[in-house]
C-alpha cells in the first residue's frame, strides 16, 4: 500500500498580494481550486490515505474545503508546517503518518495532463527504489534537472543550475519508501534556509537507487507557482474541457471510476456545488452511472 502526502505550504511570495491572506493552492485555476488538480491525481494513482499539510492559520480552510475524504472514498490526515521550511521538511511532518509504507509526495501546485498516473504509480511501486520523474523544458535552470546515460542510469542531478547538464527537469512528484524519514532527519539545511529535495533525491542517487520515469510524450505539465504559469494552465485547462466536455481535476469522478465512491456520494458533491458548471458535470456523471 502506497501512502500519499499533498503539500500546500510555503511562502508563496511569487503571488503576493494575492496570497497576504489566502494560500496558493486555493486559488482558482479556471474552474476550481488548484489543489483539486493534484489531489485528483493522487486518487488516479490509487492512492487512499492522504496526508494534507499546510501551514498553521490555512489547515481549517483545507479541511473546510476537503472535509475528512469520505467525499471521495479518501481519508485525510492533516499536518502542519509551522515554517515554509522547504519541501523535504513533509518528511519529518509526516513521518508517523508514513510509519513503514511506502510514500509519494506530490506539491500541491503541480498540474498533470495526461500523465497515465496508474502507470506511473505501477512503475514506482518496488520499495527498494526511489522514484523521481523526468520531463522535457525549454527552460531547465528554474527546477531541479536531472541527467541521465542512455541506459537510464543517473548521472547529474542539481537544483536550479546555471548550466543545465539535461533539458529534463525533475517535476514535484516523487516515490520514497519509509526510510525517507530517516533521510531527511539527517539532511543539512540548505544555503536558503530550507530541506531541499534534491538532497533527498542526490541521497538516493549515489546509494543507486534512485530511479527515473518517463511519463508519455504527451504529458503536459505545469508548476502554477506564479501568476504567469497558472494563468497558462488556467488557458490549457479551459480549453481541454471546452473541447472534450470533460472536467480536469475532478477528484470525485476519479473517485467514483476507481469504485470508491458510488452515486450516493457523488449526489451529496452535486448538491453541494449544485449551480455551478462543476455540480452540472457531477450530475451528468450520475446520471450515466
Ligand atoms: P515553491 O513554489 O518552490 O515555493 P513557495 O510555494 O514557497 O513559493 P515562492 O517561491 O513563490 O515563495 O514550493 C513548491 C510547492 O511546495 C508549493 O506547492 C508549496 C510547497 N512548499 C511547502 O509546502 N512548504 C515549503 O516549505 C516549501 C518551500 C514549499
Amino acid at each position: 500500500m502506497m501512502k500519499g502526502i499533498l503539500l500546500a505550504g510555503g511562502k508563496a511570495t511569487r503571488f503576493r498580494p494575492a496570497t497576504q491572506a489566502v494560500s496558493k493552492q486555493l486559488l482558482c485555476v479556471y474552474d476550481k481550486p488548484l489543489i483539486y488538480y493534484p489531489l485528483t491525481m493522487l486518487i488516479e494513482m490509487g492512492i487512499q490515505e492522504i496526508a494534507i499539510i499546510a501551514a498553521g492559520e490555512t489547515v481549517d480552510v483545507y479541511r473546510k474545503l476537503l472535509g475528512d475524504g469520505s467525499r471521495f472514498g479518501t481519508t485525510f490526515t492533516y499536518l502542519t508546517q509551522p515554517e515554509p521550511g522547504g519541501i523535504a521538511q513533509a518528511f519529518l511532518i509526516a513521518r508517523h503518518f508514513i510509519g513503514k509504507e511506502k510514500v509519494c509526495l506530490l506539491l500541491g501546485d503541480n498540474i498533470f495532463l495526461n500523465a497515465h498516473p496508474n502507470r506511473i504509480a505501477a512503475m514506482a511501486a518496488n520499495t527498494d527504489n526511489a522514484y523521481i520523474l523526468a520531463l522535457p523544458h525549454r527552460n531547465p535552470s528554474q527546477y531541479g534537472v536531472v541527467s541521465c546515460s542512455r541506459r537510464g542510469e543517473v548521472l547529474s542531478i542539481e537544483e536550479k543550475p546555471q548550466k543545465p547538464q539535461s533539458h529534463f527537469i525533475v517535476p514535484g512528484l516523487y516515490f520514497y519508501n519509509a526510510s525517507v524519514v530517516q533521510t531527511a532527519e539527517n539532511l543539512q539545511v540548505s544555503p536558503r534556509g530550507e530541506l531541499e529535495i534534491t538532497d533527498i533525491n542526490k541521497y538516493y542517487w549515489k546509494k543507486s537507487t534512485l530511479k527515473v520515469i518517463y511519463p508519455s510524450k504527451k504529458t503536459k505539465w505545469f508548476d502554477a507557482g506564479c501568476p504567469e504559469d497558472l494563468y497558462h494552465a488556467v488557458r490549457v485547462v479551459r480549453q481541454k474541457q471546452k473541447q472534450t466536455g470533460k472536467q480536469i481535476g475532478c477528484p470525485e469522478e476519479a473517485a467514483f471510476r476507481q469504485g470508491w465512491i458510488g452515486r450516493r456520494e457523488l449526489e451529496q458533491s452535486m448538491r453541494q456545488n449544485c449551480h455551478s458548471a462543476y455540480g452540472q458535470y457531477l450530475m451528468e456523471l450520475m446520471e450515466h452511472a
